[in-house]
């Protein structure tokens, strides 16, 4: 408990520094608008206006042969709302979340799309304008910060667990949200006392349905469990060996949780006193990347790997091998720019800079305490394998990808996926084209086949040419085929970050 007591300690005065009041200036939603005129790519990212208006469509258009087997809910979540009272948020993290469900029920989709209704979100819009400071943007406000959940946006990952749609953000609780009708049920406090702890937004769910996850915030560490039935196990209270670095992502093998630390410092102090993400999160590339390793059954136990100094956001899998070591892969780069300048330039309607990161493949040895870490050259992101491999050994990693080069302006964006066998280095991949930016596209396997290439693949991707958001399904086994069906919005959706899908009860 006095472990607890400083943990929310050292919360409190994080969010006092991210509270006090200061100014940064704004950017109108005019100026967007005049921005992208000539970048039909970049419209996605002006968001949506209107927090009270929900999207719906009872039945998507449908092209090609939608498989009727492929029956459930796929969620997808990402920052969608960046403009209020005339002020217009600096950065992609910054908006307010907003989940999306597309139901398969076999012959049609239907998509519903709600802004989760965020503590934070509810008191911004009874006052009509922006009350609390951002990832990337100092608001002039005197309105009490009550915690970390006072600027949790809820926009980063979704998925189902439990007989809930849990929308998560990095810092604080992960929000509840109604499978049924994506109603806001609130903050998810998973036992007394453990009110507003961070609940980080990339949980692995094992095969048998036991979610792990980790939060963070200064050196404090929290190493979660719950079980399929959305009971906390266990809530591990520990400390990073990076203190105040970005912690955004984790891997779950069969014994441990692999952690990559980036050598970024994010100082939310600066941001609120006016500075610019690129004042404010500094990379340091004297610094190794450190993989945190801790064992699930006790996070004292732990070790702490280095590798050359990357930044990584997203982890692929780590399965423990039989000889002893940890395999583990994500997507790194060589410094910070997406989270500083591409993520900044995007919601102000500029390109940003072309993508660098690329699928990293490091063996960690528990033996010896070595690492070693080969890069693939590729360019990258949102890696994902079949879920049913999570923390073992899997054969495939599927990818958003550039391959070509991009027309100007496209810059960071994604114009295909890939799936890459690791086996043979062999890729099947897509390209969707110039107008088209592609988004995080997932594994769904096809129900009663074991085989990792018995599986669709499923994403949403933004047709800049129509400005209309779409679905795509394809056989995993022949993607250089493209999709064996898509079902089109008649409206265009936020670009988001992560999603996840559930299978209909057989
Ligand atoms: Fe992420």
């Amino acid at each position: 408990m006095q472990q607890r007591r400083e943990f929310l300690r050292a919360f409190g005065a994080l969010s006092a520094a991210v509270a006090a009041p200061s100014f940064a200036g704004s950017s109108a939603g005019e100026a967007f608008d005049a921005a992208v005129a000539d970048k039909p790519w970049l419209r996605a990212f002006k968001g949506v206006s209107d927090a009270t208006q929900d999207l719906r469509c009872e039945a998507l258009t449908l092209t090609g042969d939608w498989p009727a087997a492929l029956r459930g809910r796929f969620y997808r979540n990402g920052p969608a709302l960046f403009e209020r009272g005339g002020q217009r948020y600096h950065h992609w993290f910054d908006g307010d979340g907003m989940v999306q469900q597309f139901s398969f029920n076999g012959t049609s989709v239907r998509h519903v799309g709600r802004l989760v209704r965020t503590a934070k979100l509810r008191a911004e819009q009874q006052a009509g304008r922006f009350l609390y400071s951002a990832f990337g943007t100092a608001i002039r406000s005197d309105a009490p910060a009550q915690g970390p959940d006072t600027f949790n946006t809820a926009n980063t990952n979704a998925i189902e667990h439990a007989g809930r749609v849990l929308a998560m953000w990095e810092g604080g609780s992960a929000y509840a949200l109604d499978p049924k009708d994506l109603a806001t049920q609130g903050p998810v406090t998973w036992q007394d006392g453990l009110q507003q702890l961070p609940f980080s937004a990339h949980p692995k769910v094992d095969a048998g349905g036991q979610l792990w996850n980790i939060g963070t915030s200064g050196q404090r560490l929290i190493a979660w469990h719950i079980d399929p039935q959305g009971r906390l196990v266990d809530a591990q209270l520990g400390e990073s060996p990076y203190p105040g670095g970005m912690v955004h992502d984790m891997a779950a093998t069969t014994q441990y949780l692999v952690i990559p630390l980036p050598p970024v410092k994010l100082d939310f102090g600066r941001i609120a006193a006016g500075g610019t993400p690129e004042q404010a999160y500094a990379f340091d590339s004297r610094e190794p990347l450190r993989i945190l390793v801790l064992r699930k059954d006790d996070i004292t136990q732990r070790r702490v790997f280095e590798l050359p100094a990357q930044m990584v956001f997203h982890v692929g899998n780590a399965f423990e091998r039989a000889d002893g070591c940890i395999a583990l892969s994500f997507v790194g780069a060589s410094d910070h720019r997406s989270l500083v300048q591409s993520a900044v330039a995007l919601v102000a309607g500029r390109p940003g800079p072309q993508r660098v990161s690329s699928t990293q493949l490091a063996v960690l040895d528990l033996a010896s305490g070595r690492a070693s870490v080969e890069s693939l050259g590729d360019a990258v992101e949102f890696p994902r394998i079949d879920p049913r491999r999570i923390g073992l050994p899997a054969r495939y990693l599927l990818n958003a990808a550039q391959w070509k080069p991009q027309p100007a302006g496209r810059g960071s964006l994604f114009h295909g996926i890939t799936l890459r066998d690791l086996q043979t280095g062999r890729e099947d991949r897509f390209d969707y084209g110039e107008q088209t930016v592609v988004e995080e596209h997932i594994l769904v396997p096809k129900p009663g086949r074991a085989d990792e290439l018995d599986a669709w693949v499923l994403g949403t991707s933004f047709d800049a040419k129509r400005q209309l958001t779409q679905v795509s399904v394809f056989d995993a086994r022949r993607i250089a085929d493209g999709p064996l069906a898509q079902a089109t919005l008649p409206y265009a959706l936020p670009l988001g970050f992560h999603g996840n899908f559930t299978p209909a009860a057989s």
